[in-house]
């Protein structure tokens, strides 16, 4: 039976990517993206317009985009923190970019250095700017359920924060679990608040691996209607500036868990596949 369409957002290239300490080749980077293109992706979160003293291994963002082979129909995303980043990533050729804001006011300020309210007052001129040139604006909450500075997160700061992004324009906004502490409950708790102010077909989840849970997580989300899932080939990542947040949930398990449940991805499983063992491979 056909439990309808559900769509996975593979960040392995951002996400998954921005963690390893080794220095990965912009050439390996272009590889994954390609090789990721192949399996039936609609976006692909491939650059990450950071400032490279924070996350050198996104330096070479511009290159990648650059360099890959575009497949027709996918969107190719980047990660902008400021109108620096957007800058630069328009001029790079993204298709579209994303803002990320967090929940609590520990992670925002170890982030991007930056208050809850300054963030958002950054992203406002982005929000315009992308406006007017109809680029399309992913918005990020991170640590919806948990920070690893301030502890647990209320679901009402959730909603906040998701609100905001989703009034200036984001047309989604992921709700992360940057540390993997989630679980099917406070999940639940979460998506029922955020649910309250942000359409939940605007809503992705966006769930770390760290607790092993995230799959029971993707369980919940579903079973209160979200429909997008954010995930990294191969399981990389995590975020320097989360400690102990460990990969994203891999796209490989994801892809198979949702067709086992009958929703419709339009991924190609052996495709997937081939890309995880060549992330894998990257891997330190
Ligand atoms: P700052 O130090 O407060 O800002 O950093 P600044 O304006 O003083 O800039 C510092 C330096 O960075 C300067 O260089 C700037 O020019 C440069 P210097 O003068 O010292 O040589 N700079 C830039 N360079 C390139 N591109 C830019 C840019 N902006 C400034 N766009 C800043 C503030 C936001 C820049 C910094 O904190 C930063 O880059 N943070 C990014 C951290 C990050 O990327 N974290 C990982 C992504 S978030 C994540 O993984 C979570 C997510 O997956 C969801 C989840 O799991 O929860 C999305
Ligand atoms: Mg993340």
């Amino acid at each position: 039976m056909s439990m309808g369409p559900c769509e996975i957002f593979e960040v392995g290239p951002r996400d998954g990517l921005q963690n390893e300490a080794g220095d990965i080749s912009v050439e390996d980077k272009v590889a994954l993206v390609d090789a990721l293109s192949e399996a039936g992706f609609r976006r692909i979160e491939c650059a990450s317009f950071v400032s490279p003293k924070w996350v050198p291994q996104m330096a070479g963002s511009g290159a990648v985009l650059a360099g890959i082979s575009r497949a027709p129909g996918v969107r190719y995303a980047a990660l902008t923190p400021n109108l620096r980043g957007y800058e630069d990533a328009v001029a790079a050729g993204a298709d579209e970019i994303a803002v990320f804001a967090s929940a609590s006011e520990g992670f925002s300020r170890k982030n991007i250095n930056a208050t809850i309210a300054e963030s958002i007052e950054r992203f406002a001129p982005i929000l315009e700017r992308a406006r007017t040139v109809d680029l399309p604006v992913r918005g990020y909450v991170s640590c919806v359920v948990e920070c690893p500075y301030d502890g647990a997160v209320a679901p009402a700061a959730v909603a906040q924060v998701a609100d905001t992004l989703f009034a200036m324009g984001c047309y989604e906004i992921s709700l992360g679990d940057t540390i993997g502490a989630g679980t099917p409950d406070s999940i639940a708790r979460m998506l029922l608040a955020v649910r309250d102010v942000v359409p939940v077909g605007r809503l992705a989840g966006h769930f770390h691996d760290t607790g092993g849970r995230a799959m029971d997580n993707i369980d919940a989300s579903l079973s209160l209607g979200v429909r997008v899932f954010d995930a990294a080939v191969g399981g990389l990542g995590g975020c320097p500036y989360a400690p102990g947040a460990s990969g994203n949930v891999a796209t490989e398990a994801v892809a198979a868990h949702l067709a086992g449940l009958g929703y419709e991805t339009g991924l190609d499983l052996d495709a997937i596949a081939q890309a995880a063992a060549l992330a894998r491979g990257m891997r330190g």
